[in-house]
């Protein structure tokens, strides 16, 4: 039994098989497992994705149709894994959840598509990493369901043409551009998952403290809500680093005070950033001037790799506007300057059009 890791950071337990066989995947009962929410009512936020997928599914349940392969993508603990468990549970089917790194044999890929049953959703995580030949089998898996095997040898080589149950295939990824096109145009639905808004986190953190039984106020879960970088995994993190500081150094209870001291301890700022993201800005400031800078020089400099930087760290700093992506390279913003207190160099300032 392999443990495997996904960008979610959630363990599954992978029963491998030695022969052609499902893999079957099971969900820890972790922590973000038992805060998940099963339907749309308790699904804060992505109010535009739910509505279309309230559609789609109403219109796939009245054809007695299976839904379209959906894509969702955007940067990680957005809630891609969590919608695709909504969408399961509202149309009360199975979900296998997988990723891409895991299916590395074809007799992954093949095993997981002939375990699947009619209807059922097959969810593959990252799926811009897949190679090509699981993209391969996956192709008239999508569009005809159907398997294509060769046997034999190149002149008696027969093909094989297996049929699947009609299933749905929801891919996530963090990185939509990596995705080749022609496995892009089999989606039938392609969407992109937005940062959450601070009133959105703030009813994520409330939601999450009444489920593992957290005392806190309203603006105890607005503080923590704004330092949460829009992403709902973070805040479901931080509510629980700040109820340990609430019952040892307090008396149990978060609000607005309990909260924003006990993120000061922990290093996170007012705009959620932590030593990670301000040792980003701070190396570009103080070693490149500002920028551009290559994101290779910024990760060897912050023995980070480069997919942490591109896809954890820099995109909450672009959509903050903290850094900005130029074709040279990330440069830092005079917000980015003005929120680490430091000033901008005289020549950046005019490129930027600020005054002196
Ligand atoms: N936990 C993680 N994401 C969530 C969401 N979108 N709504 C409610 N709880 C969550």
């Amino acid at each position: 039994m392999a443990i495997i890791s996904d960008d979610s950071g959630l363990e599954k337990r992978v029963k491998k098989n030695p022969v052609i066989k499902p893999e079957t995947i099971e969900y820890d009962n972790t922590f973000e497992n038992t805060i998940r929410p099963k339907d749309f009512e308790s699904y804060i936020g992505q109010t535009s994705l739910k509505e279309t997928l309230k559609i789609i599914l109403e219109a796939a349940k009245r054809r007695n149709k299976p839904l379209d392969h959906m894509l969702f993508y955007g940067p990680p603990g957005l809630g891609k894994t969590t919608i695709a468990g909504v969408i399961a549970s509202q149309m009360g089917v199975e979900i296998k959840i997988t990723s891409a790194p895991a299916l590395e044999r074809p007799r992954d890929i093949i095993g997981i598509l002939m375990s699947l049953k009619g209807g059922e959703i097959l969810f593959i995580d990252e799926i811009h990493r897949l190679n090509k030949v699981a993209e391969e089998i996956l192709y008239p898996a999508m569009e005809d369901f159907t398997l294509d095997m060769t046997t034999g040898k190149t002149q008696t080589a027969k093909t094989l043409r297996i049929p699947l149950p009609k299933f749905t295939l929801i891919g996530a990824t963090t990185k939509a551009g990596e995705l080749s096109s022609p496995l892009r145009d089999r989606f039938g639905m392609i969407h992109r998952l937005e940062f959450y808004t601070v009133e959105e986190l703030a009813k994520v953190v409330e939601r999450t403290a009444k489920i593992l039984e957290i005392d806190i106020t309203p603006d105890g879960a607005r503080a923590i809500g704004m330092r949460s970088r829009g992403t709902p995994r973070i805040a479901n993190r931080l509510v629980k680093r700040v109820s340990d500081f609430a019952i040892v150094k307090y008396d149990g209870k978060i609000d607005e005070r309990v909260a924003n001291e006990s993120l000061d301890i922990l290093k996170i700022d007012e705009f959620g950033l932590d030593n990670t993201d301000r040792a980003l800005l701070n190396l570009i400031i103080e070693k490149y001037d500002g920028g551009p800078v290559g994101v290779e020089t910024i990760a060897a400099a912050l023995s980070e790799d480069v997919r942490t930087i591109e896809d954890v760290c820099e995109p909450y700093l672009l959509q903050a506007g903290l850094l900005q992506r130029t074709p040279r390279g990330r440069k830092v913003s005079p917000e980015g300057y003005r929120h680490l207190g430091k000033k901008m160099p005289s020549m950046q300032t005019r490129l930027f059009g600020e005054e002196d």
